[in-house]
């Protein structure tokens, strides 16, 4: 079966084709240059750039699989969480193809692509821990045998790659934050600059960034003389520490056979490191997608799709974006 993905939760719209679970193609048009003046995402420039974009996408990620309509057997796209108008430019141009092609139409939600992209790279045994963290999540799921997912934690404000986002700003670095933090941190020294590692009472699998964010901004108003490729080192050691301390519970609590770890920060060099070293203490395996698959894709999204529609699911054509949509309920830990 051939599936056209689409994605367009947030800012990179994305086409992709999966044939029987395979990647054929997986486009992205990043907005990165249209944010970068504001540091961050600017909801309604985003949903005026995916109008702008996403038939050359769609169009390009059949090409690049050698594929015309006529050879689709399926549509998905993300349907949430995420931006209500970017969402709703990505699933009505997917309806729409469904309505005029006849097409089996599935909605997809994000979450559960950015989970089920270690796939489409290699097997990986369930049940597994995932660890989602972007510039809009920092979230740990539990993926079961009958694949069914459930929420272990998540931070209580910002995201992961928000923080680093915001910390760049601060720093008078580029967007995104995340990947300059790591280059200017390349020449650091993560010791540098005293930051803690803030955790949640009572919840030991949610996390919390934006003190940490704060407290980068008392530093620094204290210490003047520091170094930025000090700062950038001491504040991505913070992030990275806290994922994995907290990663590293999660596989204590629950029995996983693997943690997949992706999103958008999961390009950060010493976060996969840290994690390499997390998974061979805690005996599991570790999985994280090629960068391709990691940020913002829409392969990840067909792939979801694929699973659904063999499955005999098919979603109406009225369905409708959603800003929030759990993937499943909260799974209770007790506290220790
Ligand atoms: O998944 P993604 O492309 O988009 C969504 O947020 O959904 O993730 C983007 C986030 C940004 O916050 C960016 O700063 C962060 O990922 N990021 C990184 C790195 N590259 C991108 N964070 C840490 N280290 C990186 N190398
Ligand atoms: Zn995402």
């Amino acid at each position: 079966m051939i599936v056209l993905g689409i994605e367009s939760s947030c800012d990179d719209t994305g086409a992709a084709v999966v044939k029987d679970g395979k990647e054929l193609s997986n486009i992205v048009a990043s907005q990165d240059d249209v944010h970068a003046p504001f540091g961050g995402i600017v909801p309604e420039l985003a949903a005026r750039n995916h109008v702008l974009h996403i038939l050359p996408v769609i169009e390009k990620a059949l090409r690049d699989a050698d594929l015309t309509l006529d050879d689709i057997d399926g549509i998905a796209a993300t349907r949430g969480p995420g931006l209500v108008g970017s969402l709703l430019v990505g699933l009505c141009a997917a309806k729409a193809i469904a309505r005029a092609r006849d097409l089996p139409f599935v909605g997809v939600n994000h979450i559960e692509g950015h989970l089920l992209s270690g796939e489409l790279d290699a097997a990986v045994p369930r049940p597994f821990l995932g660890l989602v963290v972007s510039g809009g999540h920092s979230a740990l799921y539990l993926a079961r045998e009958d694949r069914t997912f459930g929420l272990l934690g998540q931070t209580r404000d910002d995201a992961a790659g928000e923080a680093f986002d915001k910390a760049a700003k601060l720093l008078g670095l580029g967007y995104p934050g995340g990947r300059e933090i790591q280059r200017v941190a390349e020449t650091g020294n993560p010791q540098a600059m005293r930051l803690p590692r803030p955790r949640v009472r009572g919840a030991e699998l949610d996390m919390s960034f934006s003190g940490l964010k704060t407290a980068l901004w008392q530093e620094l108003e204290k210490h003047p003389e520091l170094d930025v490729p000090d700062v950038a080192a001491s504040f991505q050691e913070a992030v990275v520490d806290t994922l994995a301390k907290t990663t590293r519970r999660a596989l204590q609590r629950v029995d996983v056979k693997a943690l997949v770890v992706t999103g958008g920060v999961s390009a950060n060099t010493p976060l996969r490191e840290r994690m390499a070293e997390v998974a061979r203490d805690e005996g599991v395996e570790l999985h994280v997608p090629a960068l391709s698959r990691c940020t913002d894709n829409a392969a990840m999204i067909a792939y979801a799709g694929w699973q659904k529609l063999v499955r005999g699911e098919r979603d109406a054509l009225d369905l409708n974006a959603v800003a929030t949509l759990p993937i499943g309920p909260r799974v209770e830990i007790p506290v220790s």
